[in-house]
């Protein structure tokens, strides 16, 4: 079938692993994962903000991000998020650095972090939390549209690449990964 691991994951675990050793300071762990509270609202909406304008900036242009940042509402979203499991990453002062959540079905709807925490390992610690939390729940199959800065973070915790789509949000157009994971296949974290 359509299954395809992305090519060379070695090359991009040794050049992930470099660039931990290359920012020790990133791999300070100063920071716990506790599920969303009500309060937490203004301060995951920047942490979606700065993830997509910052983190997305080398894969998706202005007219891209902007479109992706804009939508959804906080309305429509606050609705979105009400029936998911969201797990929120705290950092030592109590700041929000960032979010992942899981809907019931098992889809891995949001997993943004603070840029300047990208490859810090704050992500692998939220995804592999979501991923308990999803086996704590009989799931057997996690997805998710990964954004083309997603695709290898999620490849490199064992998920399969489905198919490449292109989603229309506002007037933009983006590119992304439909990617899955077998939990019963699931490999440890890096
Ligand atoms: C998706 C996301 C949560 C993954 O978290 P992450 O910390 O970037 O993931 P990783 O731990 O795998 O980090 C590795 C990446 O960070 C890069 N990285 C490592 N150290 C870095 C640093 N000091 N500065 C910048 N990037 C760094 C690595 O090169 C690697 O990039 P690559 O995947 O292009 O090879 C995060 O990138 C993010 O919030 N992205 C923006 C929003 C987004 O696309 N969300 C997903 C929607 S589906």
């Amino acid at each position: 079938m359509g299954y395809a691991r992305l090519q060379d994951p070695r090359r991009r675990d040794l050049r992930y692993d470099m660039n931990r050793l290359a920012n020790p300071s990133k791999r300070q762990s100063n920071w716990h994962v506790r599920p969303y509270r009500a309060e937490d609202a203004t301060a995951r909406a920047e942490v979606f903000r700065q993830a997509v304008q910052k983190g997305a900036a080398a894969h998706y242009d202005q007219v891209q991000r902007d479109a992706w940042a804009a939508g959804p509402s906080a309305d429509s979203l606050k609705d979105r998020l009400a029936p998911q499991l969201v797990l929120v990453a705290v950092d030592s002062a109590g700041k929000v650095i960032g979010f992942f959540s899981l809907t019931d079905a098992g889809l891995v709807d949001f997993a943004y972090v603070m840029p300047d925490l990208r490859g810090s390992g704050l992500a692998d610690h939220l995804l592999e939390r979501l991923t308990e939390a999803a086996r704590a729940r009989g799931l057997s199959r996690l997805t998710t549209e990964a954004s083309l800065v997603a695709r290898s973070f999620f490849a490199r915790h064992g998920w399969s690449e489905e198919r490449r789509q292109t989603v229309t949000k506002g007037e933009a157009q983006l590119d992304n990964f439909v990617m899955s994971l077998d939990l019963g296949a699931a490999e440890t974290a890096a």
